[in-house]
């Protein structure tokens, strides 16, 4: 099954998207064994959704070439498209229509980009297996996931942690969905919550409720990300790991917040009671030529300080 997948992933590139082959080569090339592994698990969450691997690659052909423009323009205006959250939910959030799609698409960037097959390996390798074996070593830990999007990351938290639940939450009614028909096809649905919800209103929820956390290219989404490393400190118990990641000058369509710097999210991070353990940054294998904006991912393993001391 996951081999047939793998195959029709391949024939429905080569065949549809001839220009995206390089790219997905690059990303296979990251650790051929493990692509295959996790691009064909997640292939089998995909169809077992309902979805439609072809329209999932369409989409995420289509949102990379988007991007792709989306970085152009922002190469020549020196600034993002986008300021205002509000503007982004109208044409974005909140549409059925496009959401799907970007979902999808998005779901499947974060193993068929060379940089984001690299975050995605750090994630399993170093947040997973190496912060979260021993807080979810007893039954009744959680997980948090705030703005799961597809939910593919806390789906794959639940594969590797047996003992976990999770609980999730996105502005979007797509996300939602989504979300949950991926854990329900993971086998997971019994361990899962999604609930649509502001990431920003979740400070009004009871804190030091999470085990370990999960926030994944939310930041950039916003006007004032510092609200949002409120929210995770707050969530967090004491000592409990999370998962962050960011975009830096990489411009899309819903990109709010311009990160020129790494050492930006770390200061957030610090300035919001949490201790950076780990840090990957990433880079596309190809950009622009002579861009002044190197677009980049990095993911942040973080610790919530015991006190301000520690
Ligand atoms: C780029 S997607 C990321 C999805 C997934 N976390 C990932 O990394 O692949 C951004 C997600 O953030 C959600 N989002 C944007 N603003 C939000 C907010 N204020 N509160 C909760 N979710 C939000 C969107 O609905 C979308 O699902």
């Amino acid at each position: 099954m996951k081999d047939d997948l793998l195959t029709m992933l391949w024939e429905i590139i080569r065949r549809r998207h001839p220009r995206s082959v390089r790219g997905v080569e690059e990303a296979r090339a990251v650790c051929p064994e493990r692509f295959d592994r996790v691009a064909g698990r997640m292939l089998g969450w995909l169809v077992g959704t309902g979805g439609d691997v072809e329209k999932a690659v369409d989409a995420f052909a289509t949102y990379s070439t988007e991007v792709n423009l989306a970085q152009a323009r922002y190469e020549a205006d020196g600034q993002y498209q986008h300021r205002s959250f509000d503007e982004v939910y109208a044409d974005h959030y909140s549409r059925r229509d496009r959401m799907d799609d970007y979902l999808w698409a998005v779901f499947l960037s974060n193993i068929l980009w060379a940089h984001h097959t690299e975050i995605s390996l750090f994630f399993r390798d170093r947040f997973l297996e190496k912060r979260c074996q021993e807080p979810f070593s007893t039954e009744a830990a959680e997980l948090v996931e705030i703005a799961p999007g597809h939910g593919g990351w806390g789906t794959w938290a639940l594969d590797v942690l047996p003992h976990a639940t999770l609980r999730g939450f996105d502005i979007s009614p797509s996300s939602i969905d989504i979300a949950r028909s991926l854990s329900a096809a993971a086998g997971h649905a019994d361990r899962t919550s999604y609930i649509e919800q502001d990431a920003l209103d979740l400070d009004q929820m009871p804190g030091e409720s999470a085990d370990a956390l999960i926030c994944c290219f939310l930041a950039e989404h916003l006007e004032k990300p510092g609200r949002l490393f409120a929210v995770i400190e707050h969530l967090l118990r004491p000592g409990a790991p999370a998962f962050v990641t960011a975009a830096l000058t990489a411009a899309q369509v819903d990109h709010i917040y311009e990160f020129r710097r790494e050492s930006e999210l770390v200061q957030l991070c610090e300035d919001h009671g949490m201790r950076v353990l780990e840090t990957l940054c990433a880079a596309p294998r190809r950009t622009l030529p002579k861009a002044r904006f190197l677009p980049r991912s990095m993911a942040l393993i973080v610790q919530k300080r015991h006190n301000d001391l520690s």
